[in-house]
């Protein structure tokens, strides 16, 4: 009789990375912790300023289970920022309401020289202690749920850190690119070293998979984007092989257009997340079946609901269909976003 105790399956995440057409497909949100979440902006007002949130464990794992417990979301993104590779580098940043994030930009070879790796990962101590208790909280309370560990693209942090903040065009850094390649280079590989470590930590404390948000690397041309965004990616996601064997990975390379081909084929990802800008069916034709997508609903059509949330979501479910998907949105849910409209979206979900 032992022998015929059933094996766990995997996690609906887990087999959609690995290639399985799982159906309906399992789901989660970009920025779905957020303030659109009245019970985010109670733990928001107590932990005073964003970076103290990302920062104390307690309150952001807690952060993380909060649409989990709500929704029941087939994976948790880990509650923090892509900038808080720049802020354990020691660039100092602070998050301003209303203005987003702004940093001390880098303007000198001399500041590009100096940024050390190597402490990033013991500066950044904190998050892989959330990603620890985030762990241990989905063990007990939604064991279906897979933990989401993630950092920025090299290309979109380096933006930050050269512009100081964000920006429609980010002239300061698609500049610098052309005028001083080596330099540029050189604060994507202090980027790409600092990511892979960064990584490597989010998986030994408990991430279960990892995503790459390259949220601006569609405004280069084709060979900058070669260059600045699937190199250092095929780098980050060789390393990452080697050293986190198992562990998938998922790219967004927002606003890629047809360059998505080249992305899927060349960074090493398991999976492509897809903008809002993409016709999935396109991408599916484009995207070899053997490799997941993920995405792409509107945040706005979320932000409508009713019958235009319903007809986007069955949209993109239709040009899915049959192979290893993801659903997702195709940017970050926006804070005027009534909750009750995920609820709406998860009920056509798991109706699919
Ligand atoms: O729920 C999740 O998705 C997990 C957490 C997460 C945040 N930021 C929390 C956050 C993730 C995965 C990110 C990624 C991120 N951060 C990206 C890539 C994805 C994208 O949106 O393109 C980028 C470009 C950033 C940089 C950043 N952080 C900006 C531009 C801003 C300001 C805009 C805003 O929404 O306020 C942030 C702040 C930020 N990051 C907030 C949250 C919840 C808002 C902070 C607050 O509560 O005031």
């Amino acid at each position: 009789m032992d022998s015929e105790r059933p094996t766990i399956p995997a996690k609906p995440l887990l087999r959609a990375l690995g290639g399985e057409a799982v159906w309906p497909p399992p789901a989660w949100l970009m920025r779905q912790a957020g303030r659109y979440l009245p019970e985010y902006r109670e733990l928001r007002a107590q932990a005073g300023d964003f970076i103290s949130l990302c920062t104390t464990p307690p309150l952001a794992a807690e952060v993380t289970l909060q649409p989990i417990r709500r929704y029941g979301m087939e994976a948790a993104i880990l509650f923090s920022d892509i900038l808080m590779i720049p802020w354990a580098l020691g660039q100092p940043l602070r998050f301003a309401e209303g203005e987003g994030p702004l940093l001390e930009p880098l303007r000198t070879p001399e500041s590009i020289a100096a940024l050390d790796p190597s402490v990033v990962v013991a500066r950044a101590a904190p998050v892989f202690e959330t990603v620890a208790r985030v762990r241990e909280g989905l063990a007990t309370e939604a064991p279906r749920t897979t933990l989401i560990g993630f950092a920025g693209g090299c290309f979109t942090v380096a933006c930050y850190m050269l512009e100081g903040k964000g920006s429609k065009e980010f002239p300061v850094a698609r500049s610098l690119a052309y005028q001083d390649p080596a330099l540029f280079g050189r604060l994507i590989r202090t980027l790409q070293d600092a990511t892979v470590e960064y990584l490597v930590a989010q998986v030994e404390a408990g991430a279960e998979a990892l995503m790459i948000f390259d949220s601006w690397a569609g405004m280069l041309s084709p060979g900058q984007f070669r260059r600045w965004v699937i190199e250092p990616t095929a780098a980050i996601t060789r390393a990452l092989r080697k050293r986190c064997p198992g562990v998938p990975l998922i790219g967004f390379p927002r606003l890629a257009g047809p360059l998505l081909t080249d992305y899927a084929a060349r960074a090493g990802v398991d999976a492509t997340a897809i903008d809002t800008s993409m016709d999935p069916r396109w991408a599916a034709q484009a995207v070899p079946a053997t490799m997941a997508l993920q995405g792409n609903l509107d945040p706005l059509a979320l932000v409508a609901g009713g019958a235009a949330l319903e007809a986007e979501a069955r949209s993109i479910l239709g040009a899915m269909r049959g192979r290893p998907y993801i659903f997702n949105l195709g940017h970050g849910i926006v804070p005027q976003t009534p909750p009750e409209h995920v609820t709406q979206l998860m009920r056509i979900l798991r109706s699919a």
